[in-house]
């Protein structure tokens, strides 16, 4: 639990910033490893949930491979430490130069998502003389249950192969002599914590083998991630299910003897264990309406904005009465909103507010807008020293 001791000497320290509990990501890192583990399951980070250099260097050495969606993405896992062995590439808008540059690393394998991908990675790698290691994403058509902008596999959804797709790779494949198809992706959505929804799409995933392959076309099979995490009680509730996700798929999926899964799982590893520390610069409004302005914006933190997520607030320096208060940035937008009408232990100027489980999909996000600092990271093994 962050408290105002755990993150050192605050008053020589300008926020916002985030802060690294690396002793919780470890732990996390150690039960994802156990629990995947028991199955036989290879787990890929995905990077896109944060690619903090620090974070990346400490999941690769727990040996984790990566999931990446962009060519800086491949480089920077590389640089960090990721086994190219053991990096995948997804993406339904891959350029040449990116595509190029995957073949050049030796990545494991690219998850395609378009018969003209499928085309283009062919002719790449004949330029290359080598064959290309090539999954098929499919579109499962699968309700994920979570935020509109975080379902992917609906048949709405751009990504994927629908199955008139597949029929249509299917016929021209053996003519692409430089590329193998060595396995199927999914991937439905993220932030899913309702289990049934993944025994949905194992179900799923099991018919669209059988209906559209012969037996022992493949032995790759990737489920994607999107567990989700306990936004309303991170500290009693830190590390995710990990096991109840992993078991989910092991009974639900029917394999052929030599198929492995795969999972490329960014949120559920990340989370938790990152936090967005911000000042509070004013507190304003009536005496009905009560704004807590904080030094940190939408810039810095988005998914409030963007998704109407919550993340729990603490007041790290007061535990006066419990007073209500919208949570509010500088920046010049109504969405710039951390939190709307929540109790905190009276506000004043000056204190120190956390807002928790920002570890993923919070400051890989940042941007410069209002021409605003990019927010810094600091790391409890190393109180305060930024990166
Ligand atoms: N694999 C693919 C192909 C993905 O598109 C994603 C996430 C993942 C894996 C990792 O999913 P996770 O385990 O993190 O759920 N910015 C949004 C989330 C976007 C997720 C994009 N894709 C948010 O802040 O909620």
């Amino acid at each position: 639990m962050i408290t105002i001791e755990s993150l050192g000497k605050l008053e020589s320290t300008p926020t916002p910033f985030y802060f690294y509990d690396t002793n919780l990501l470890d732990q996390t890192l150690q039960r994802v490893k156990e629990s995947s583990g028991r199955y036989g399951f290879e787990v890929h980070y995905a990077i896109k949930a944060n690619a903090n250099r620090k974070i990346l260097t400490r999941i690769a050495s727990f040996g984790l491979g990566a999931d990446c969606v962009s060519g800086n993405e491949v480089e920077l896992a590389i640089k960090c430490g990721f086994d190219p062995k053991k990096i995948v590439f997804a993406g339904v808008g891959k350029t040449d130069s990116e595509i190029e540059l995957a073949l050049d690393s030796s990545i494991f394998c690219f998850h395609s998502e378009s018969v003209q991908e499928l085309i283009v990675i062919n002719q790449l790698a004949a330029q290359r003389s080598i064959i290309a290691k090539v999954a098929l994403r499919l579109n499962p058509d699968v309700k994920a249950g979570t935020h509109a902008h975080i379902t992917t596999g609906m048949i709405e959804n751009k990504f994927g192969l629908s199955v008139d797709e597949v029929i249509e790779a299917k016929r021209i494949l053996p003519s692409l002599k430089n590329i193998n198809i060595i396995g199927l992706h999914f991937h439905i959505g993220s932030q899913i914590t309702n289990m049934e929804v993944f025994k949905t799409l194992s179900s799923k995933a099991n018919q669209l083998k059988n209906e559209l392959f012969p037996k022992n076309s493949f032995n790759y099979i990737n489920m994607g991630g999107g567990l989700g995490i306990d936004y309303t009680r991170p500290n009693s509730n830190p590390i995710p299910d990990f096991e109840g996700y992993f078991s989910t798929f092991n009974q639900n999926l029917v394999l052929e003897s030599n198929q492995k899964i795969h999972f490329e799982l960014g949120r559920s590893i990340v989370a938790q264990c990152g936090s967005l520390i911000t000042k509070v610069t004013y507190v304003k409004g009536s005496s009905k309406h009560q704004f807590a302005v904080v030094d940190a914006g939408m810039n810095d933190l988005i998914r409030p904005a963007l998704y109407d997520a919550s993340h729990s607030i603490v007041n790290l320096s007061s535990n006066g009465n419990i007073l209500t208060y919208d949570v509010v940035g500088p920046v010049c937008e109504s969405a710039d909103c951390f939190a709307k009408e929540i109790p905190l232990p009276q506000v004043q100027r000056g204190d120190i507010l956390a807002i928790l489980s920002c570890g993923a999909y919070g400051e890989v996000m940042s941007s410069r807008y209002n021409m605003r600092e990019i927010p810094y990271a600091v790391y409890s093994q190393e109180k305060l020293e930024p990166a």
